[in-house]
């Protein structure tokens, strides 16, 4: 049988973008409030791109202080994986090779994944699978996303929860790094949730046109009501998942997408996970998609809040529909 070598992960970095935009931008261009965006999300403010910065700013950022905390040598990446649904381009070519570009990874292999808000979790269970089975030593995967880039200003219903940042880990045999050992990783989708979520023209079944350019029908739209239900329901589910069989004294800390307060707080209730393990920043940075969970454990590992043998609890869930968890020995 093929040994499957235990995977760590050696090294963090985070990047939002400088740009500060409150709640009151937002009725400008919609009817909402301050009052109601905070009430109903728990967002106070997030990070838009600068008009002159691309997407891959962040990601470039992001993988860059991961290395550089990991102390590699972006020649010495075997592989750099990014999750990203609003990437530079209109999906060719892959944002991961403008990065891998970018970083000087010249001997890496790159490669997009869209799996939107569950990508970082899902880039982590594929990058994880390139470690164990020694074929590489070194593989980064990047979460991150510029939403303000393809969300309609004129869409209360999303605009106002969307926002810009990632974050990045690089991957290593356990044995070398000694830090971050990922026990298990489970993940999952639902297609036929795919409506709920969605950028719903402008793509293969119905190629961009000046009406869907007017309309903006190819920006993304989200059913927020239908999906909140699913989302305090699944989130349940996974954070179960990678507590089952553990001390709950052992757990440190949850990260959890940042895709509502309310429903972080509802689902980590249903478990009696204490409020104070479950990490929440969406007051700072709204739901970044993909970059929130490696956000959130970038911001926490520089805070020094992450305690060695200590569990970790990565659960994200989101457009596709899809979802995944991962529980990580600190
Ligand atoms: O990250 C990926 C996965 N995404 C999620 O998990 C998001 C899940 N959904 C949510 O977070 C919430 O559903 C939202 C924040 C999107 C909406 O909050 P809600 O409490 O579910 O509001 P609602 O959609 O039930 O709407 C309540 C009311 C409606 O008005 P009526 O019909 O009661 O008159 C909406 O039209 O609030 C209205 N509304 C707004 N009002 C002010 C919806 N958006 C806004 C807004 N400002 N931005």
């Amino acid at each position: 049988m093929t040994k499957v070598l235990p995977v760590g992960i050696a090294g963090l970095g985070w990047y939002v973008p400088e740009r500060v935009v409150d709640n009151h931008y937002f009725t400008r261009f919609v009817d909402t409030s301050d009052d109601w965006i905070l009430q109903r999300t728990g967002i106070a403010e997030r990070r838009f791109l600068a008009d002159d910065q691309r997407p891959s700013d962040i990601f470039y950022e992001a993988g860059k202080r991961a290395l550089e905390n990991a102390e590699v040598r972006p020649e010495e990446v075997d592989l750099v994986i990014l999750a990203t649904i609003s990437g530079d381009f209109l999906g060719c070519p892959a944002t991961a090779c403008i990065v891998q570009d970018r970083l000087g990874c010249s001997n890496a292999s790159a490669f997009d994944i869209q799996a939107a808000c569950t990508g970082f979790v899902y880039g982590l269970q594929i990058g994880k699978q390139f470690i164990a089975s020694g074929t590489h030593k070194n593989v980064l995967v990047i979460g991150g996303e510029a939403l303000s880039r393809i969300c309609d200003l004129h869409d209360r219903n999303s605009v106002v929860i969307f926002a810009d940042g990632g974050g990045a880990v690089l991957l290593q045999p356990h044995d070398q790094c000694r830090q971050g050992l990922i026990e298990d990783s489970m993940l999952g989708a639902d297609g036929s949730g795919s409506h709920f979520i969605q950028r719903p023209e402008g793509g293969g079944v119905k190629p961009m046109n000046p009406q869907i350019l007017a309309e903006g029908t190819h920006l993304l739209r989200m059913k927020g009501r239908e999906v909140y239900r699913f989302a305090v329901e699944r989130m349940t589910t996974l954070m179960s998942w990678a507590m089952e069989g553990q001390n709950p004294e052992e757990l440190g800390w949850v990260f959890p997408h940042q895709m509502n307060r309310r429903i972080l707080e509802t689902a980590s209730g249903k478990l009696n996970i204490p409020k104070e393990k479950v990490y929440i920043n969406i007051q700072n940075f709204g739901n970044t998609s993909s970059g929130t969970i490696p956000i959130c454990i970038g911001e926490a590992y520089e805070k020094d809040l992450l305690v060695k043998d200590t569990l970790l609890v990565f659960a994200a869930f989101g457009a596709g529909l899809t979802w995944g968890a991962a529980r990580i020995r600190w």
